[in-house]
């Protein structure tokens, strides 16, 4: 384990950097994480070299992700073991009980595609369950409870990848969370601030209190939290692969806990979860190839939206006040498309060829007035109800190993904690991953999302994601980034990319330390980090008629990693996510 339980310091990105490394003796590797604790090492950390990178949200995935590479395993296996293992240390981001998307390179015949594991919605589903007669939305049903679930698609996207695409034995690779699970582990600091943020939805919630609070309280850094229900469903995936999660003892208990919890979960909809692999979102960016993640996710077609839109300036600097405004506008135009067409592919049909052609970008880019913000109403028409904005997290890791294979992933329950059940005695922590589809024209998510019918619920339909693990591929190399963040995660990967092309040296540190702004078209508010723009960007943007909202806090927890094309590896986890940035 790593002397320190900080994923994102400057120095835990050198261990990081440094624990990448793993062509010699994992001693050797503690020996000198253990000298870095100690003094500044800059210097040194630059001089070895590093064939593999892994950055996650938690030191303990991280550290279990490159075990597994010193035991022969790929970035297939590392990824298992990690999407594990921040089911027990992280379990308010993601999990069992949830989703995501993991997108992959296989280097022996560079085979790139995206593992679906988003979460379906059950059988059972109907609109009339969210809204009333008159299409109000019944307050809290997409977001508390057994009705706010999707069927999860972790355990099965586990079981894929490790089958697939792993050379280790699902036992092994689950083994690290196992113990952790059983044996506990001493929360961090940002897990005690999660709690306490959402003490009162785990004090409702089901089963919640009595596995995540200390006798009715947020635990204190330092608790030690024992999850042996969680080791339990985990020794019986790694004992009957998917099975052990959705038939027998624990998917009887799911359906249970979920329809006591007023959900309407069958036994079917569960031994009817399909992983799916999808061609992932490629496009190509002033001579960069990026991938990104396909529809469920919005993330890939959005990105090449704005990008293509963005093909037609300059953009020295994302953050220069007169780049900032096309960017702007550019996501503007990209979420409007986001809002109106995107959707499961696999129930409506999406023109995403012509989403992504550069002529219609260029069109779109023609309507880009350089002095004045594009008002919304002219885009779109009227507004709309208000959205209260929640706290929410989600997860994301990237893996890139010694043969070049890599991983990256996003996974989620959606709000923290997800909608505060936990099935049984099962140990599994259910999403709220309903919520992310659109209950009708005005009426926003959790993350003020809007959303048209090609995103309206329907039985075993998968709900429009934001997700977006990316690869971005040029002549220095190759990163693999993402974010969680909701709607947020899109610009923060788009300034990921732009400001990882802007570099000719890479400094990844500072590519996650840079400010962020955010536009999605609706609210017609662009988001800015707090004490991040001077007055003078402010005013300078605000004169082109657009309205600025600083947020409270800093957001997102980005996760990257990098190999050059001489096979240097370094990765780099976002500092935010140490100081409560991730909500
Ligand atoms: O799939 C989505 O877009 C959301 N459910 C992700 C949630 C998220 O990233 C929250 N993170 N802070």
């Amino acid at each position: 384990m790593l002397p320190d339980q900080v994923s994102a310091s400057p120095r835990t990105w050198i261990i990081q950097a440094l624990s990448g490394w793993h062509g010699r003796a994992y001693k050797w590797r503690r020996a000198c994480t253990l000298v870095l604790t100690c003094i500044a090492f800059t210097a040194a950390a630059a001089e070895l070299p590093s064939r593999a990178a892994i950055a996650s949200a938690h030191p303990l995935a991280t550290e279990a992700g490159y075990r597994v590479l010193e035991q022969g395993g790929n970035a297939f296996d590392a990824a298992v073991t990690i999407a594990a293992v921040l089911a027990v240390v992280e379990p308010y981001s993601a999990g069992l009980g949830g989703g995501g998307f993991w997108l992959l390179h296989r280097a022996v015949d560079r085979k790139q595609v995206m593992v679906d594991a988003r979460e379906m919605a059950p059988a059972g589903i109907a609109l009339s369950q969210y809204v009333d007669e008159q299409g109000v939305p019944v307050p809290n049903a997409t977001l508390r409870g057994g009705k706010a679930a999707g069927i999860p698609g972790v355990p099965a996207g586990m079981v894929h990848l490790a089958q697939r695409y792993g050379k280790l034995k699902l036992r092994v690779l689950l083994a690290p969370a196992i113990a952790l699970a059983r044996d506990g582990f001493n929360i961090d600091s940002r897990f005690a601030n999660v709690a306490r943020v959402r003490q009162a939805l785990l004090r409702d919630g089901i089963n919640t209190a009595r596995i995540f609070l200390d006798n009715g309280n947020p635990p204190a850094q330092g608790y030690l939290l024992r999850q042996p229900e969680l080791a339990a469903t985990l020794e019986a995936l790694a004992e009957h692969g998917r099975d052990g999660f959705y038939r027998g003892a624990v998917g009887q208990s799911l359906v249970s806990a979920v329809n006591a919890a007023g959900g309407v979960w069958r036994a079917a909809d569960l031994t009817n979860y399909k992983i799916i692999e999808r061609p992932p979102v490629r496009f190509s960016y002033r001579g960069a190839t990026i991938v990104s993640a396909a529809l469920p996710s919005s993330g890939g077609i959005t990105l090449a939206q704005t990008l293509n839109i963005l093909e037609d300036y300059r953009i020295a600097d994302a953050r220069d006040p007169a780049s900032a405004h096309v960017v702007i506008e550019a996501l503007r135009r990209g979420f409007q498309d986001r809002l109106r067409y995107l959707g499961d592919t696999d129930f409506v049909v999406v023109p995403i060829g012509r989403l992504v052609d550069k002529k219609y970008a260029h069109s779109r880019a023609a309507s880009i007035n350089p002095d004045f913000a594009t008002p919304f109403d002219t885009l779109m028409g009227s507004p709309l109800a208000a959205a209260k904005p929640e706290s929410y997290n989600t997860t994301h890791y990237s893996v890139i190993d010694a043969d070049g294979n890599r991983v990256g992933a996003t996974l989620s329950i959606n709000a923290w904690f997800g909608g505060g059940v936990v099935a049984g005695n099962t140990g599994v922590l259910l999403n709220n991953e309903i919520d992310d589809f659109s209950l009708g024209p005005n009426l926003p998510n959790i993350y003020r999302l809007l959303g048209s019918k090609a995103n309206e619920m329907a039985p075993h339909k998968r709900p429009l994601s934001s997700m977006s693990p990316t690869f971005v591929e040029d002549d220095k190399g190759v990163l693999v980034i993402g974010a969680p963040g909701g709607s947020r995660i899109i610009s923060m990967v788009l300034f990921g990319i732009l400001d990882y092309l802007s570099q000719t040296k890479v400094d990844l540190l500072k590519i996650l330390t840079a400010p962020r702004y955010h536009h999605q078209c609706w609210p017609d508010v662009v988001e800015i980090e707090p004490d991040s723009f001077s007055d003078s960007w402010r005013a300078s943007l605000e004169a082109k008629g657009h309205t600025l909202k600083p947020a409270n806090r800093k957001w997102g927890n980005m996760q990257a990693a990098f190999k050059s094309k001489t096979g240097e590896a370094q990765a780099a986890s976002d500092p935010r996510g140490f100081d409560m940035g991730g909500y």
